[in-house]
């Protein structure tokens, strides 16, 4: 019932965040195409605004559901090493947990992400957990 219940908060937080990468690459990088310099920054400050108040919280949350359902379903590694279940879990919860590094060293420390600076990379690493997500059930 627990793991039910934190599992479906996993899925509401990564729909959160994931949503937003989605919808910043897809559409509102857009926006410079059709505003002019200055009305492109105000209105993307209009929206970021309101994201900064609800997405990074989101990821945390993410985040640690996510630690919780790791420690409810890795189980034992058996003798012959881990299994494929078990292997692509751990490069899943790496590259979640190095984007909820990178995102609460920004919101919480003022620490801006080495190297990438656009959504471009968060949003891949999106791309790539989700579907690792779906292929450690193989
Ligand atoms: C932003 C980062 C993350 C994204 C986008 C993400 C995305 C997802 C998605 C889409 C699922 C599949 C849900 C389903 O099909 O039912 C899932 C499940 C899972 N996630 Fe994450 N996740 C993230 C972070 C993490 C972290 C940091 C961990 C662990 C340290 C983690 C551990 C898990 C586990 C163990 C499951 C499997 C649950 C099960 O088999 O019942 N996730 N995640």
């Amino acid at each position: 019932m627990l793991y039910a219940l934190v599992h479906t908060i996993h899925i509401y937080s990564v729909f959160i965040y994931g949503g937003f990468l989605f919808v910043d690459i897809l559409f509102l990088s857009k926006m410079q195409q059709t505003l002019s310099e200055e009305e492109h920054t105000k209105a993307r400050e209009a929206i970021m605004m309101h994201v900064r108040k609800v997405v990074p919280y989101a990821l945390m949350v993410a985040v640690v559901s996510g630690l919780y359902l790791f420690s409810q379903v890795f189980g034992e590694i058996g003798k012959e090493g881990m299994s494929s279940f078990q292997i692509a879990l751990s490069i899943k919860a790496f590259l979640g947990l190095w984007l909820g590094f990178r995102g609460i060293n920004q919101k919480l420390f003022g620490i801006n992400p080495w190297l990438f600076k656009s959504h471009l990379f968060p949003f891949s690493l999106v791309v790539i957990i989700i579907l690792l997500s779906q292929l450690i059930y193989l």
